[in-house]
């Protein structure tokens, strides 16, 4: 859809609600438009705005699994691909999904998936996060027998044990967009810090004061040497606190940004927003049902504090049907 540049995130939010959104294509920008991509092209032309028959390209990471879906397409059969999944690749590692319909198949799945990634050294396949440090089940199906490796993205580097440490690779986009809200001179306070990806890619692109608390062993280990991996490369500092967060955070000062990518079942809402001057970035899990709910609920803890506060909660990434991983900013005022 052609669409006058002022308008575009109205239009936008129109068609996500149509459901006509098509979130795998990138817009495209012009001085005075942006082409939207749409799924229903009738549909969209009854909104009474221009359609035009442009192909927008998909989003580097749907541009790989097509390019695995080209290779595959010649060695199962239409009724298998349908089962084929969405992976993704850590460092030198691709994680994968087998349904059981898939299971016969995997040595065809490896081979294709080496084609498209020829600098693979281990596939596995993923299982269930588990426990409070919401570490995966994998079981490794080629390769070499490790879980280690070192991971590029916004132009740092992660060192990573997935054997021991949580880490989402589908978190880019949101952390760059977290980078670029941020401004030089913030204190922010990053609650469930992991190996530090959000700390790093925000310090890469900001000289900002970060404090980082994380109580797995494993994950302070590696976030240690990740600030030295990329020392060279950041404007901001991090001091990264070993701990609980529910017991060092109440001891610190209030920070004018706090980050709380929050495990999931743990409630840290309180927690967070009594420790935020200006910004609170929550993520959770959420019902679609209710996350008007949600937003209800951080508006009235914002009130329990004497604040006042404007929230939007934003769709990540669907966590299983109707559930979403959402992050809802909160300005405080
Ligand atoms: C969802 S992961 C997010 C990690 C990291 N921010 C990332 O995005 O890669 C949650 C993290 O919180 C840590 N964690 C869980 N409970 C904690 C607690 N009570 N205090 C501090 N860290 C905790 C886990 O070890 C895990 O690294």
């Amino acid at each position: 859809m052609k669409v006058p540049r002022e308008k575009t995130e109205k239009v936008k939010k129109l068609l996500k609600k149509l459901e006509i959104y098509d979130g795998k294509r990138r817009p495209r920008r012009t001085e005075d438009f942006v082409f939207l991509p749409v799924l229903d092209p009738d549909k969209a032309q009854k909104l009474g705005l221009e359609v035009v028959g442009i192909d927008l390209p998909l989003r580097p990471e749907r541009q790989i699994y097509k390019n695995l879906e080209i290779v595959l397409q010649k060695k199962l059969n239409p009724e298998e691909m349908k089962y084929l999944r969405r992976y993704d690749i850590i460092g030198d590692i691709a994680i994968i999904q087998l349904p059981p319909e898939l299971k016969h198949r995997k040595m065809e799945i490896v081979e294709a998936l080496l084609t498209v990634h020829p600098f693979l050294k281990v596939v596995a396949v993923k299982g269930f996060h588990r426990g409070a440090f919401r570490i995966r089940d994998y079981s490794i199906i080629w390769g070499e027998r490790r879980l280690t490796t070192v991971h590029k993205e916004n132009g740092v580097e992660f060192k990573v044990d997935l054997s021991k440490v949580f880490f989402n690779p589908r978190m880019k986009g949101e952390r760059y967009r977290l980078a670029q809200t941020v401004e030089d001179g913030e204190r922010i306070l990053l609650m469930f810090a992991g190996v530090l990806p959000y700390a790093l890619v925000i310090a890469r692109y900001r000289n900002v004061e970060i404090t980082a608390v994380e109580l797995n062993e494993d994950a302070v280990r590696l976030g240690v040497e990740n600030i030295e991996l990329n020392r060279r490369k950041l404007k901001g500092k991090i001091e990264l606190i070993r701990g609980d967060v529910f017991e060092v955070v109440p001891k610190l000062p209030a920070f004018d940004r706090v980050i709380s990518p929050t495990p999931k079942g743990v409630d840290a809402l309180s927690l967070a927003l009594s420790k935020a001057e200006k910004w609170l970035h929550y993520y959770d899990f959420v019902h679609e049902k209710k996350i008007d709910g949600f937003r209800r609920r951080i508006i009235e803890e914002c009130r329990k504090l004497g604040r006042d506060c404007s929230v939007q909660v934003k769709k990540l990434s669907d966590y299983k049907p109707h559930v979403f991983k959402v992050c809802a900013d909160v300005e405080l005022r």
